[in-house]
C-alpha cells in the first residue's frame, strides 16, 4: 500500500541557512510517527513543507503515491492535512460549536445555518468521541474560558470530525498541565483509533514515546535515524537522544 505521505530528498534552504537537507520521509497509512530534534533540528520547517506553507527548495511531496507539484495550504488542507497548534488554532471570542463548524457550517434545508444540528453534534462530539464531562465543555461556552487541554481538544475533534487524514501536532503540549497533557496523550490515540495517521513533534521524549509507532529523529537538518517504538526502550531512546545531541550520530 502507498505511504499516506512521503517527502523524497526534501531540502530547504532559507538565504544560506539550510533548515533541511535530503530529507527521506514516510507516513504510513493509520501511523502515528513522533518527530524529535533539538531546538533548530528542522521538525516545524519539515512540518511547514507538508503543510504547504513553505514550499521545498528541491525534492518532491507525494500523497497516497501520487506526486503534488507546488503544495500550498489549501492544497494540504484539501488532501487531509490538519495541523493542531496550541492556542492560535481557534477563535477564543466564539463559542465552542462555532469553533467546531468554523468555516464549514451547517445548513438546513433553506440553505440557513443549522445552529441546532451544530450544537447537538458539538455536544455528541465533545461529549461521546473525546470523553469531555466537565460542565464547561457546553456548546455555548466560550473558547477563551477553556483550559490549554480543553482547547487542544477542540482542535483535535475538528480535525477528526472533517476527515482529516493527516494531523499534525507540533509541540502540543507545550504550556499543559499534567493532567492536561494526559488527556492530549488519549487525543492522540483516538486519532491512531479513527484509522488517521499523525505527526507528533514534542521535546519531551517520554510523551513521543508513548504514542508514537515510530520515531525519526531529526539533527541539523538531516534524518539522524529512526526506530520502531516497539523495538526500543524508554532508556535506551533517551541514551541515544544524548548521543545524537554531542555527536550527531545515533550510535
Ligand atoms: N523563515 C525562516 N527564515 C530563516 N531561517 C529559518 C526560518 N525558519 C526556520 N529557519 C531556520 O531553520 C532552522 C530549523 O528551524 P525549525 O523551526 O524548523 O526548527 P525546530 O526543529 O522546529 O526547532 P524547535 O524545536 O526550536 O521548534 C533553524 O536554524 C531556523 O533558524
Ligand atoms: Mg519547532
Amino acid at each position: 500500500m502507498d505511504y499516506r505521505l512521503e517527502l523524497r530528498n526534501v531540502s530547504k534552504s532559507f538565504g544560506e541557512v539550510q533548515a533541511l537537507e535530503n530529507i527521506n520521509f514516510q507516513l504510513g497509512q493509520n501511523e502515528i510517527v513522533g518527530l524529535l530534534g533539538d531546538n533548530g533540528a528542522g521538525k516545524s520547517t519539515l512540518i511547514k513543507i507538508i503543510t504547504g506553507f513553505y514550499q521545498p527548495t528541491s525534492g518532491e511531496i507525494l500523497f497516497n503515491g501520487q506526486k503534488i507539484d507546488h503544495l500550498t495550504v489549501p492544497r494540504a488542507r484539501q488532501l487531509g492535512v490538519e495541523t493542531v497548534y496550541q492556542e492560535r488554532a481557534l477563535a477564543e471570542l466564539q463559542t465552542l460549536w462555532r469553533n467546531i463548524f468554523l468555516g464549514r457550517e451547517l445548513t438546513n434545508k433553506w440553505g440557513l445555518l443549522d445552529v441546532p444540528k451544530m450544537r447537538d453534534e458539538t455536544y455528541r462530539l465533545m461529549n461521546q468521541s473525546m470523553g469531555f464531562t466537565s460542565s464547561a465543555i457546553d456548546p455555548e461556552s466560550y473558547v477563551r474560558t477553556f483550559s490549554g487541554g480543553e482547547k487542544q481538544g477542540v482542535a483535535i475533534v475538528r480535525a477528526l470530525y472533517f476527515d482529516a487524514e493527516i494531523i499534525i501536532l507540533d509541540e502540543p503540549t507545550m504550556g499543559l498541565s499534567l493532567k492536561e497533557t494526559a488527556r492530549l496523550i488519549t487525543f492522540v490515540r483516538d486519532i491512531k483509533r479513527a484509522g488517521k495517521s499523525a505527526v507528533f513533534i514534542d521535546h519531551n521524549v517520554v510523551h513521543v514515546y508513548n504514542v508514537a509507532d515510530r520515531i525519526v529523529v531529526i539533527d541539523r537538518g538531516r534524518i539522524a535515524g529512526e526506530f520502531i517504538t516497539r523495538d526500543i526502550t524508554l532508556d535506551v531512546l533517551m541514551e541515544k537522544m544524548i548521543r545524537v545531541a554531542e555527536t550527531g550520530n545515533l550510535d
